[in-house]
């Protein structure tokens, strides 16, 4: 009999974000035995815990999504296991274990600070604290998060608009204003997003922006009505308005310190004018040096993330480092991890989704890398024997789980939580319902 002919490949996929659930699902209709390994106890990662609370179907949707992958009988879960050198297990003692593969997918868990002055006074955050607080992410949930009146967002993204659309319509702040050191031809917005928020726009504030713009998106060839066509065709679909949160946007202004009162509180953005200049075949911001103060007592940054640096590979430009000379490319991009300082691939182990590429694209793009990892994953081992007692492995991962003394959460722990959490929904009326700690979702797995 032909040695491919009996026992199984064995894969750890880490991270039970939208890139590992579905490249764990490329993998298992691919007769590949998948050890899913993942920080929170309820996976989805972002989709769970990044996307706005209350788009209620859309998350739903994607937790019907993720529950069907893992029914599949060649996923095990492993939840509330942390992998890195802080973590649980480290990447080297997961990889001793014997996994014939590891793909990273651990998403962009770093914090991406510009290094400025008066970075860690109180009221300076960054986007992710407050999206995994208002989506009851343990810790960040039961964290508390005094917002002052007058806020300053760095940034023009999508997640800009999440934190604008918490602060104007949930915590009804006085002012938002969104710091843009570009102009309104760089903003990387949606309209969907913006028209949640847009009727809280300042529009003559607007438009002496657009007036002042003009002239220097000119000399760069941008046409600034193609900006306010884009900004303003939001008013006809939009949401009505809650607060009286005054929304604005400054462009061509890049942070530069954060001033703080005696207390240690936020009481000033110092940001530095810029102009735009072409350059490297793209529109890019210059400094001027010349700065003002905005009045804002809170400083949220809306700039992206980068991926963990004690995750336990080597880090640059945000993400993990990619074999620039991939063996088994997908699309032309690379899923090899590779350490640069040695100038060679790390030996089976992957990367896909934020984790290969920080902050990029929405769910369905996380959703084709974590495929295309899986792909590359199935190309490498077609040049590995199947093991033939994979068991072991998994038995030596048993022992050292159970070293950890503490609970792991498996696919069937996930089911009586979905449970605890539709009863709790139906007796509050709620659509939705999370517990905020993981001592009440253990309790409520019956863990505790
Ligand atoms: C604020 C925000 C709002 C968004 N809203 C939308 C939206 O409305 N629609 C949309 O389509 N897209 C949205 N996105 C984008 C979408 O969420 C991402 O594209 C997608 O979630 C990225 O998937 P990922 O699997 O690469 O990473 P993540 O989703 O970050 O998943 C990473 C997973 O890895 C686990 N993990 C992390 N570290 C470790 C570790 N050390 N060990 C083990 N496991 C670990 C985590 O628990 C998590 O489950 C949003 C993103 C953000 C930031
Ligand atoms: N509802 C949704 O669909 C939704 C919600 C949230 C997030 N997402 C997705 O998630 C991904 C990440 O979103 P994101 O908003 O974090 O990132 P993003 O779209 O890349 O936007 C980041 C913003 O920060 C600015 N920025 C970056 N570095 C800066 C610096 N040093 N100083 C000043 N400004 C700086 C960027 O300006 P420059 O352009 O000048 O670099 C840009 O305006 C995106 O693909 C987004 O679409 C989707």
């Amino acid at each position: 009999m032909a040695e491919e002919s009996f026992g199984r490949h064995l894969v750890a996929v880490i991270g039970a974000g939208p890139a590992g659930l579905f490249a764990s699902r490329l993998l298992a209709t691919n007769d590949i035995h998948v050890v899913l390994l993942n920080r929170d106890i309820i996976p989805g990662g972002l989709a769970e815990y990044g996307i706005y609370h209350d788009k209620y179907k859309m998350k739903e949707g994607l937790r019907r999504q993720f529950q069907q992958i893992l029914d599949l009988p060649m996923i095990d879960y492993y939840g509330d296991l942390t992998i890195g050198e802080n973590g649980d297990l480290s990447l080297p003692e997961l990889r001793a274990l014997g996994f014939q593969a590891l793909l990273v997918a651990v998403g962009a868990q770093g914090t991406k600070w510009l290094g400025l002055p008066g970075e860690n006074l109180m009221g300076v955050y960054h986007a992710k604290d407050l999206v995994f607080h208002y989506n009851l992410l343990p810790p960040y949930g039961t964290r508390d998060v005094p917002i002052g009146k007058r806020v300053a967002l760095i940034g023009a993204g999508n997640v800009m608009l999440d934190i604008a659309h918490w602060l104007i319509r949930d915590i009804k702040v006085d002012e938002v204003v969104s710091v843009v050191r570009r102009g309104p031809n760089d903003v990387k917005f949606t309209k969907e997003e913006l028209k949640l928020v847009v009727r809280n726009l300042d529009l003559a504030k607007f438009e002496s922006e657009m007036v002042r713009m003009q002239p220097i998106a000119d000399a760069v060839g941008q046409n600034v009505n193609d900006a306010k066509e884009y900004i303003l065709s939001t008013l006809p679909k939009s949401l009505e308005p809650i607060s009286n949160t005054r929304f604005y946007f400054d462009f061509l202004v890049s942070p530069a310190r954060i001033l703080g009162n005696d207390q240690g509180y936020v009481n000033g953005l110092e940001v530095e004018n810029t102009t735009l200049v072409c350059a490297e075949g793209e529109v890019q911001a210059q400094r001027l040096g010349t700065n003002r103060i905005l009045d804002v007592d809170t400083v949220i940054f809306c700039i992206g993330d980068k991926v963990d640096e004690s995750f336990g590979l080597p880090v640059r430009k945000n993400a993990f480092v990619k074999h620039p000379n991939p063996i088994y490319p997908m699309d032309g991009l690379s899923f090899e991890a590779y350490d640069p300082d040695l100038n060679r691939p790390i030996d089976r182990v992957f990367v896909a989704g934020w984790s290969r590429e920080a902050s990029n694209g929405l769910v369905g793009v996380a959703r084709k890398d974590g495929e295309n990892g899986a792909r590359a994953v199935l190309e490498f081992l077609q040049t590995a024997p199947r093991l033939v007692d994979p068991d072991s492995i998994l038995d030596e991962l048993t022992v050292k789980l159970k070293r950890l003394n503490k609970p792991i959460i498996h696919k069937s722990d996930l089911l009586k939580l979905a449970e605890a959490e539709a009863i709790e929904a139906a007796k509050f009326g709620l659509p939705a319902y999370k517990f905020a700690t993981n001592d009440e979702m253990l309790a409520a797995m019956g863990l505790i």
